[in-house]
């Protein structure tokens, strides 16, 4: 993998870049929809690439791991093959899953016990199981195993994980730098930086992420309840440590204002299940603003979805249409609704890119982050 930085922001910490994979290029700022188990809820692959436009997904080692299991995507030929994508992959590591989902997560040196939310079935990540199984799945971007704390988290404790974390990480660099990709496709590891809202430990943590050289990094730990600012807080010291040179991936994060507040702060790379998610509960994201196309208002609105919107579905389908079609629970709505909010997400990291690269991003943004938060 490589990254060129193309160009910055002289009025904010914004960067424009180009990632270059074995499986093609991703020109960031970049948002990667989350395929957790090898699927786009509800998008099919032509409709990702060809409408939402989408440049690399993410898919997940808990949920892989557990189903359809690597034997099965060892015998598939990888992830890429046994889902039909050929663009990159980038999988998270199972460091968020096993904290977050409900079960009975052991914590010790060695790794991490827990039971399968599909047959209670009892599991151990390591470092080590996680690069091998991640090895297994083949994305071009991998995760290292970590602990995302929650929030609040006491900092007795924020400290406990983030060294752990570190530990952990030296293991996972071991494990990846002895073992190859296994289909011919390089991968790369990402460390994850932590230290939950604690300027002094995302200090160390983010100097000790650096020093492992590695050719991208992330940042983890956030948008887990705290307050926005102290996210952005955060992200801020955090991209001022990390190396100018390698992108930096913000993990879960997050509205479309979160993003762009976030761009302004160095941050290249974002993931969230918030546009497929909200968008299957009837929550669409649009440039003016968000819409509850649930609501009554939108009975008789004969208006284009979104007539700013650049997805092929914003200018055929009519607002009363897709209520409709939430009303009635036709899978039909919740298709629409997510490929619409997918394509938002993708064409507000490209114009920032543009405006980025034609030095217009400071005023846009402050011009678009309180009309992304009306209530329509
Ligand atoms: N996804 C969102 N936050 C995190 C995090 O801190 N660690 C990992 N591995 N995944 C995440």
């Amino acid at each position: 993998m490589q990254f060129e930085l193309q160009s910055t922001d002289p009025k904010s910490k914004a960067r424009a870049g180009k990632v270059t994979t074995d499986h093609g290029v991703i020109e960031t700022p970049i948002f990667m929809p989350v395929g957790t188990v090898a699927s786009v809820k509800a998008v099919h692959q032509t409709e990702l690439v060809e409408d939402t436009k989408a440049e690399i997904i993410l898919g997940n080692t808990y949920h892989l791991y557990l189903r359809p299991g690597t034997e099965t995507l060892t015998a598939a030929g990888g992830l890429h093959k046994f889902m039909s994508w050929d663009r990159p992959i980038l999988t998270d590591s199972g460091g968020f899953q096993v904290y977050s989902l409900d079960g009975i997560n052991k914590i010790k040196e060695e790794g991490v016990k827990f039971k399968s939310h599909i047959d209670g079935s009892y599991h151990l990540f390591t470092p080590e199981n996680v690069m091998d199984i991640q090895r297994q799945i083949g994305a071009d971007i991998i995760m290292a195993f970590d602990e995302c704390t929650p929030y609040p988290c006491p900092p007795e404790y924020a400290k406990e994980a983030m060294d752990r974390t570190h530990r952990w990480l030296q293991r996972c660099i071991n494990r990846f730098d002895e073992t190859e990709p296994l289909y011919g496709h390089s991968q790369t590891l990402f460390p994850i930086v932590q230290g939950s809202v604690y300027p002094e430990l995302r200090k160390i943590s983010a100097e000790f992420i650096a020093e492992t050289n590695r050719e991208g990094y992330a940042i983890g730990g956030l948008s887990v309840g705290e307050p926005h600012e102290e996210m952005y807080a955060m992200s801020d010291l955090v991209c001022d440590i990390l190396p100018k040179d390698k992108p930096r991936y913000l993990m879960g994060v997050g509205t479309p204002a979160n993003i762009l507040e976030n761009i302004a702060l160095g941050v290249d790379m974002f993931d969230c299940v918030m546009p497929a998610r909200n968008g299957r509960n009837g929550q669409l994201f649009t440039s003016e603003g968000i819409i509850n196309i649930k609501n009554a208002k939108w009975e008789r609105d004969f208006s284009p979805i979104d007539s700013n919107g650049t997805s092929y579905v914003d200018q055929l389908y009519t607002k009363a249409y897709l209520r409709h079609l939430f009303r009635s629970n036709e899978y039909l709505g919740r298709q629409i609704a997510t490929l619409h909010n997918l394509r938002f997400y993708l064409w507000l990291v490209k114009e920032a890119r543009e405006r980025i690269i034609n030095g217009t991003f400071r005023e846009w943004k402050e011009l678009m982050v309180p009309k992304l938060q009306n209530r329509l």
